[in-house]
């Protein structure tokens, strides 16, 4: 019998989430049966879409329940197997929760191994959301080499490989991050040609700045926030422009409404430009995980590709953790190490 220790959704936020939504608790887990193995957890990951979890709204996956453990990938180690696929020593990446161990049939798991690249880059940019920039760029919103690509939450686990992806593919490319470090590290790592500070720009100066950025138009948008940075960006659309709608953080809590643009200038603005904007999910598009790691793979194992983390420590501070990464505390992938790395517990 193992004590696992877990965080559960303790109500439904309303408004933005609160460490009053979250509550601590410990349960005991049986000894894994016949097909079933015990692991541990590594790494968790902390990820925007678990804002949307926590809410009982209509959307594309299913809601958190009162008092179950919040939804989330992790990195793992296998302690105890009866499981002929699985080994203890193994390190696997699954959907286990804000959890420190968790029982699993094995279902939806991934290998992980730790010789090609560090084990937690399988919760960044070696996993969803380096794929949600790779699909982005590649199958929803193409780009060619010498056009130009904005990219917003543009130092974050999904900004930061679509700018780089996008310059390696030839792009001029246009970040907007929250605060001059985050611009530093974006034009002096990332290779980013341009960062706009949205901290410091209001809607009309953003718009300005990505027009003197941008004076032939944006070609691709690849949309992360919403808010008054997408209102920035849709009257310096190109003709003939794409949008990768990925996500809009800014209004995930549901605030920042005001910085909406109404819907008929939106609208006119699709039309009369002939964009091209498509919503997608990267859970859609799992079969495309071959070419993914073909080509970011050798990117990030020759160093090529640049990472960042944010760790925090400890799995009773994921709550806090998850709340900054909502508020854009996070430089790269956020990520909470719950506990030693393999064989070191
Ligand atoms: N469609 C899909 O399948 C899919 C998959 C993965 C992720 N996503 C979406 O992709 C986006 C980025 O995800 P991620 O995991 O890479 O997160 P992230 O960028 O690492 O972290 C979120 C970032 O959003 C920015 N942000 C927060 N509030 C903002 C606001 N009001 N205005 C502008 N920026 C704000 C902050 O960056 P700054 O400090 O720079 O503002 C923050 O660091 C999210 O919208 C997420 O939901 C979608």
């Amino acid at each position: 019998m193992t004590t696992a220790t877990s965080i559960v959704l303790a109500s439904r936020p309303q408004g933005p989430a609160t460490l009053e939504n979250f509550r601590l608790e410990q349960h005991p887990l049986p000894d894994p049966t016949e097909g079933e193995l015990l692991v541990r957890v590594i790494w968790l990951s902390l990820d925007p879409y678990m804002r949307g979890r926590m809410d009982d709204g209509p959307s594309y996956a299913a809601p958190v329940a009162l008092g179950a453990v919040m939804t989330g990938g992790a990195v793992a180690e296998v302690v105890a197997s009866r499981h002929p696929g699985f080994a203890v020593g193994d390190l696997v990446m699954g959907a286990f929760g804000w959890t420190t161990h968790a029982i699993s049939d094995g279902a939806g798991l991934r290998k992980v191994d730790p010789r090609l690249a560090p084990p937690q880059t399988a919760l960044g940019v070696l996993g969803m959301p380096g794929m949600t920039a790779w699909v982005g760029l590649t199958d929803i919103a193409p780009m060619k080499p010498g056009e130009t690509v904005v990219i917003s939450a543009a130092t974050g686990a999904v900004g930061s490989v679509a700018g780089q992806l996008a310059k390696a593919r030839g792009a001029r490319v246009i970040g907007v991050a929250g605060g001059p470090e985050k611009c530093v590290w974006a034009t002096s790592e990332l290779g980013y040609d341009v960062c706009l500070d949205h901290h410091a720009l209001d809607e009309k100066a953003l718009r300005a700045a990505l027009r003197e950025a941008a004076p032939d138009g944006i070609d691709v948008y690849f949309e992360n926030v919403g808010g008054k940075t997408l209102a920035a960006v849709m009257p310096n659309m190109a003709t003939g422009g794409r949008i990768a709608l990925c996500g809009m953080i800014a209004w995930y809590s549901g605030q920042n409404f005001d910085e909406a643009l109404p819907l008929p200038r939106v609208w006119s603005t699709i039309l009369t430009r002939r964009l091209n904007v498509r919503g997608f999910i990267v859970s859609d598009h799992f079969d495309r995980s071959g070419a993914f790691a073909a080509e970011v793979a050798p990117l990030v194992m020759s160093g090529r590709m640049k990472l960042r983390e944010t760790v925090t420590d400890g799995l009773e501070n994921a709550p806090a953790a998850f709340l900054s990464l909502l508020e854009g505390g996070n430089f790269g992938k956020a990520l909470v190490r719950v506990g030693p790395d393999a064989g070191a517990a």
